[in-house]
């Protein structure tokens, strides 16, 4: 599973590329709004950070605007990945810059026929959204199953972006049906490392290791 972190905070972002474990970031306008940040400043920046795709979403809403939008945010860097919104001119403008060479990434996906039709218009990813199902009491991970079956029945290569992701329980089930990419909050993506044995296993091993009065490499 590859992991991106939902996010336009560029520190944040720093600090996971470091790890080696990021392999990709979504933005979208509301995280833009929250960077406090230029688009086309904090876009270029955080794909300067990472190599993999950096998804930058149109705002316009006819398919003549978005594929405005989507020429100037593809001009940023080879890496930026087009985000358009799940409507009949999203798909269009989906269908256009995939034939055009472009990533894009299909997003406000909350339906498996949503997901069908993105796959149809060529999408590199789509992205359901979880958690803001979830907030309906509506299963969101039951999506990301419909979909991961309607992809294969079909051998579609439009990748399960498993997106809005508030838990880890969330992470490890979108992994367990087998989205292809999770993109997570910077703190839940930290949060997956966290276990309190482990942390207890190392009080342990450390206490002991003191009694030693030893040192590794002198
Ligand atoms: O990037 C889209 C998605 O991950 C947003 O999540 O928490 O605002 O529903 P959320």
């Amino acid at each position: 599973m590859e992991f991106f972190v939902d996010t336009a905070d560029v520190n944040e972002i720093r600090e996971l590329a470091e790890t080696g474990l990021l392999d990709g970031v979504t933005t979208n306008p509301s995280l833009i709004m929250k960077s406090g940040r230029d688009i086309m400043e904090v876009t270029k920046e955080i794909c300067g950070i990472v190599d993999g795709p950096v998804s930058a979403e149109v705002t316009a809403l006819d398919y003549e605007g978005m594929m405005r939008e989507a020429a100037v945010l593809a001009k940023i860097a080879d890496n930026i990945c087009i985000k358009l919104p799940l409507t009949m001119d999203g798909l269009k403008a989906c269908k256009a810059l995939t034939s055009d060479g472009h990533k894009t990434n299909v997003t406000l996906c909350f339906s498996a026929n949503q997901a069908l039709l993105a796959a149809k218009a060529g999408a590199t990813y789509i992205s359901p959204f979880i958690g803001r199902l979830d907030d309906m009491a509506i299963d969101g991970m039951e999506l990301i199953e419909d979909i991961r079956t309607i992809y294969d029945n079909y051998d579609f290569k439009t990748k399960i972006l498993a997106a809005s992701i508030r838990t880890v329980n969330h992470v490890k089930e979108a992994a367990l049906i087998g989205a292809d990419v999770a993109t997570v909050p910077p703190s839940t993506l930290k949060a997956l490392v966290k276990h309190p044995l482990t942390d207890k296993g190392i009080e342990g091993f450390l206490a002991d290791w003191a009694k030693t009065g030893q040192k590794i490499g002198g």
